[in-house]
């Protein structure tokens, strides 16, 4: 069944989402702290995200920008009493699904969510074609910086060896791309690599998915299914967020990595196994094997080899190169003919402090090449999310007020250079009278010059 986060504030309201949700046929899951929501979306993992505007808290605003930032393919749609256009414009330009405007009727809620439901389902298919194309094409690692050199020199180095490897750093470093690329150039590169995403396997399904199991091992075990350790032997195990994995699943995990051996669920037969394991965390897992939710043995025979990835901020100058690279990757997909970045932008992209990190500056990317409608990439092409953010380094884009009361400076500076500092003709020529004119030239200090007749 589809599933339906729903954030609203009002428990009535929710109520009633509920009660319509299901009735269409979708799983509903209710959140009524917009500040809770993300920690909820990351545990659900929701196809569509149903969120009201105006909240206490987080705004649906600010659940929109977390989104895009984090799981950019949910659809979110966005509900309002303010049905004015301008919030509607707002919201669909942050890349807002779609907008509904309070009062609405069930059959509109219906059918917007079926819309969203569709293009999410589009998007996962996408997402499945191309990592099935990334799992046997090249991975191209884009690193110019020190610290990135030294990791691109330490692959190298550890690649054909069959050390057990851990990748760590902060979210969208790029640490399965390097796990990709430690399996691309190890002799086991013909063979099968195979992701496990410790988080989001459901904690009653991980062992099972893991060592597989035969026909009438549990109720539901209707056939027999080889585990993903069995499907990847010869090859490797990527473990992603390993750091989630459930205590009882580490000790097995442990068991089978000391003995090389995976025996199926409901089965007494030993299968060998020679799996090479990638893991990585962006937690810090020393600390969780402090506190006692890592064991310590299991975090040694992982971390042979630790390979750190620094955040995007703290190796800048990757960040042009980076950005260019996605620029010419998109450039290709959506057959546009781009020619390049304008400083401006290239300098605003420099300046960010990336707290998505690579992904974000690929999701960034990918959004202006489709936008982008010129030879270069111009702040047009930039969403206005990214042009307003508070933070410190960016302080090019200024508030409405501002940059009205900057406009209307300009416009009498000429219309007064235009008709040579003559204020009546400055006046029907701006549709405005005399009074206003002299007003305005006073609030912004302008000087007319001294073939003014009227002075
Ligand atoms: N140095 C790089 N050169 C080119 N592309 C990169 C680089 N680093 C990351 N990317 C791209 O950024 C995206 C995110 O990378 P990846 O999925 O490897 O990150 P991650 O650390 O596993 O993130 P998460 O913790 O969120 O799972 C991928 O599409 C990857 O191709
Ligand atoms: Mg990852």
């Amino acid at each position: 069944m589809p599933k339906v986060l729903v954030i609203e504030d009002d428990a009535q309201m929710l109520e009633n989402y509920s009660r319509m949700l299901k009735r269409f046929g979708y799983d509903c899951i209710m959140e009524p702290s917009s500040d809770n929501a993300l920690k909820t979306l990351k545990i659900s993992k929701p196809d569509i995200i149903l969120t009201d505007l105006r909240m206490p808290g987080s705004s649906g605003f600010d659940i929109i920008s977390a989104v895009k930032r984090s799981d950019p393919d949910i659809p979110v749609v966005l509900i309002t009493a303010y049905a004015d256009i301008p919030t509607a414009v707002e919201a669909i330009k942050k890349g807002a699904f779609d907008v509904i405007a309070k009062p609405f009727t069930s059959e509109q809620l219906q059918i917007v969510l079926e819309r969203a439901l569709t293009q999410k389902l589009l998007m996962d298919e996408n997402r499945r074609l191309k990592e099935q194309l990334r799992g046997t094409t090249e991975v191209e690692i884009i690193a110019k910086s020190p610290p990135m050199r030294e990791i691109l020199a330490l692959i190298e180095r550890i690649s054909h060896t069959d050390a057990n490897i851990l990748v760590t750093g902060e979210s969208g470093t790029g640490k399965e791309m390097v796990a990709r690329m430690i399996h691309q150039r190890s002799q086991r590169a013909g063979m099968p690599f195979i992701p496990v995403d410790c988080a989001a396997i459901p904690e009653n399904l991980i062992e099972s998915e893991l060592f597989g199991y035969e026909k009438g091992a549990f109720t539901g075990a209707t056939t027999s299914r080889e585990g993903l350790f069995e499907a990847a032997n010869g090859g490797t195990v990527f473990l992603d967020e390993v750091a989630e994995l459930p205590l009882l699943m580490q000790s097995k995990l442990l068991r089978l990595l000391q003995e090389r051996k995976v025996r199926r669920l409901g089965s007494n037969r030993f299968i060998s196994l020679n799996v090479r394991i990638i893991s990585a965390t962006n937690r810090d897992l020393n600390r969780s094997v402090s506190e006692g939710h890592f064991r310590e043995d299991l975090y040694y025979r992982l971390n042979v080899i630790n390979i750190h990835l620094p955040p995007l901020r703290e190796r800048r100058e990757d960040i042009p190169l980076l950005a260019l690279h996605f620029l010419k990757r998109y450039s290709v997909t959506y057959e546009k003919n781009i020619r390049g970045i304008s400083p401006e932008v290239m300098e605003l992209l420099e300046g960010y402090s990336w707290p998505g990190n690579v992904r974000e500056l690929q999701n960034i990317m990918e959004r202006a090449v489709i936008l982008c409608n010129d030879d270069y990439l111009t702040l047009h092409d930039i969403p206005s999310e990214f042009l307003t953010l508070k933070d410190d380094t960016l302080q090019i884009f200024t508030t409405y007020h501002s940059a009205k009361e900057t406009f209307e400076k300009q416009y009498l500076q000429n219309l007064i250079r235009s008709v040579s500092g003559n204020i009546s003709k400055a006046a029907r020529v701006a549709g405005l009278n005399r009074r206003t004119i002299y007003r305005l030239l006073k609030k912004h200090d302008i000087k007319v010059g001294i073939d003014d007749p009227s002075h």
